[in-house]
């Protein structure tokens, strides 16, 4: 990745132009940057990465309602538009939400594209209730430490997984049981759950299987994709059966488990990140912000997400 110069993005009617003062690092930049998404996400090069803005709105298409020049807003921009790490880019206004009056540029933009991730596996796909145990695997990293807050304002019992460094930061942040996986096992310490949320690798995966009850839902954002998925990112026929092969294994051992087994990509929403908005104001949901780079050492910030140690999120100055 490197710097350049390129001609002002295009305004469409429904579209505002935002002049970015932050944005943030996800593991999804160094995916797309390494070719890891091509079969999902074919983009073409030269591609402008990022997924996460905050900053002003400075021009409004003809058609926008919710928005005028001036708004301070923060938004996951739609996958074919992503390009967050430049000062401009345009969105269509349903993607985009007013930012927390109580937060800075930095901290809104390390909020968008986890925080969705979190409501959409949580409130949307698990249907999570009060009373109901969930357990959100690596609780300190960007989606877990939103999602063990959302899970607790829900009124579940939250279990996560961190290391020993990260106990107290989960704590904190709500978690109920608390596991620190270079100590303990967690398929040996929980059962009976309701939701698992997984954020880690194919073992973490099968293990998880183990600590949901009869009914239970495993949901993976990282992997592997199911063909529930591949249908709805209408992928064609080959893409589809190779989706199914690829889950065919979990989903096999999901279903003589009793439990389902799911995949989920995030998509951007400017209505939920309206409520989400109004969580951070009320206090329910606090960000964490592990370290701020200044925007000629993206590329570093990059790198600081690639070790897989980062507390919460990594965020970019860009104004
Ligand atoms: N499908 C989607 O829509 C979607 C959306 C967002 C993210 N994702 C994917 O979800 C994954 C996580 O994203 P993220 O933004 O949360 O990543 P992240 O912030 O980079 O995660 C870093 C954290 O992971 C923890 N961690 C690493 N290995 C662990 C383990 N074995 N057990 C428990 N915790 C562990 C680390 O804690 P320790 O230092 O204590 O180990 C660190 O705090 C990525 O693969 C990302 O691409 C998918």
């Amino acid at each position: 990745m490197r710097i350049g110069e390129v001609p002002e993005p295009e305004l469409r009617e429904t579209d505002v132009m935002v002049q970015i003062h932050a944005t943030s690092v996800n593991p999804l930049d160094a995916k797309i940057r390494d070719g890891e998404f091509k079969l999902i996400l074919p983009y073409r090069l030269p591609l402008i990465l990022g997924n996460d803005a905050a900053g002003i709105v400075i021009r409004v298409g003809s058609k926008v309602s919710r928005f005028k020049p001036g708004d301070e807003v923060y938004a996951r921009p739609s996958k074919d538009r992503i390009g967050t790490f430049a000062e401009f880019i345009t969105m269509d206004e349903a993607d985009v939400a007013m930012k927390p009056k109580n937060l800075t540029m930095e901290e809104a933009a390390s909020i968008p594209l986890v925080a969705l991730t979190a409501w959409q596996v949580l409130v949307e796909r698990a249907n999570l209730k009060s009373g109901q145990k969930v357990l959100i695997h690596a609780g300190s990293g960007g989606v877990g430490m939103i999602a063990i807050q959302l899970a607790k304002h829900l009124g579940a019992t939250v279990a996560t997984t961190t290391s020993t460094a990260n106990v107290d930061l989960v704590r904190n942040l709500g978690a109920d049981v608390v596991i620190d996986y270079k100590k303990e096992d967690f398929e040996k310490v929980l059962h009976g759950y309701d939701v698992v949320l997984n954020s880690l690798g194919t073992d973490t995966l099968e293990k998880s299987l183990r600590v949901l009850k009869p009914g239970g839902k495993l949901i993976s954002i990282s992997g592997p994709p199911d063909p529930a998925f591949a249908k709805e990112n209408s992928s064609g026929w080959l893409l589809q059966q190779a989706m199914r092969l690829l889950s065919f294994r979990i989903r096999r051992k999901a279903k003589r488990r009793q439990v389902s087994y799911s995949f989920l990509f995030m998509a951007p929403s400017g209505e939920q990140l309206r409520q989400i908005a109004s969580l951070i104001e009320t206090g329910v949901i606090r960000p964490i912000v592990d370290r701020v780079f200044p925007f000629e050492q993206t590329n570093e910030a990059l790198a600081y997400v690639e070790t897989g140690r980062a507390k919460g999120k990594v965020v970019i100055t860009v104004k």
